[in-house]
């Protein structure tokens, strides 16, 4: 794992687009996973532009999306099925055969685990997996204390992840189970990269990367990644010992 500090949130956002707009020009295959929420959204604008301003060949890309809300229909603001839709899926006029998410609305929620292993396993794995991190050290829905050999599963939610996750709402929901990639996606991933900025990541980006790897802190994971990146900003970077 590499930690790689910038000067702010514009050039960390920079940085994950440029490296995920130039592996699609060396490889137009390449199968990428996006985590939603508020810390990759500008990357995700930015890598809108890039493909666009660029003419990147996108057509043959594979998206995936890590996690859902159970319960949450796609029309939902605060769903992670929207942010895609909006932010990725329409700019980018993705085929549906080109991007799969969760059916968080599924009856058969461990079918929809089972499908989404397989599609993983049909496009031979992940290439590039970009994620956040939860204020309590979760990596999409990867709650403390999951286990690091999970693939995708359905999981009750964590106290914090209900309290933070109202952010995302209008309206009040009932936030109870996530479905979502597992840690075996991450760690056979070909490179990862888990993206934090502001100051309130400080305390959660020290723990990441200067902490006990253990599945109490599921972000401690990266530590183990051949290929991992922490990518931060000043403020997430203030309390580390030292960055590259
Ligand atoms: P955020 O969410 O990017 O909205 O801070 C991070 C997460 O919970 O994974």
């Amino acid at each position: 794992m590499k930690v790689l500090s910038f000067k702010n949130y514009q050039s960390l956002s920079d940085f994950a687009a440029t490296e995920i707009a130039n592996a699609i020009k060396n490889k137009p295959s390449l199968v990428l996973c996006l985590a939603s929420g508020d810390t990759p959204k500008l990357t995700v604008e930015l890598l809108v532009k890039k493909i666009k301003d660029q003419k990147i060949d996108h057509s043959a890309i594979t998206f995936i999306g890590l996690d859902e809300w159970v319960g949450l229909p796609p029309e939902n603001t605060g769903s992670c099925h929207y942010f895609f839709q909006s932010k990725l899926i329409e700019p980018l006029q993705l085929k549906p055969s080109q991007y799969f998410l969760f059916n968080a609305l599924a009856n058969d929620l461990q079918n929809e685990c089972i499908e989404m292993d397989q599609v993983i396993d049909q496009k031979k794995g992940i290439d590039i997996m970009l994620v956040g991190i939860g204020m309590n050290g979760h990596i999409g829905f990867n709650e403390p204390g999951s286990s690091f050999n999970n693939l995708s599963h359905v999981i009750e939610l964590d106290e914090v992840t209900k309290s933070v996750g109202k952010k995302y709402f209008t309206e009040q929901v009932e936030l109870s189970q996530g479905i979502t990639l597992g840690f075996k996606h991450l760690m056979n991933a070909g490179k990862v990269f888990l993206m934090a900025n502001g100051i309130k990541k400080a305390d959660v980006i020290k723990k990441t990367v200067d902490g006990p790897v253990t599945e109490d802190f599921p972000a401690s994971i990266m530590q183990k990644h051949q290929n991992g990146f922490v990518l931060i900003d000043e403020e997430a970077a203030s309390l580390l010992n030292k960055t590259a």
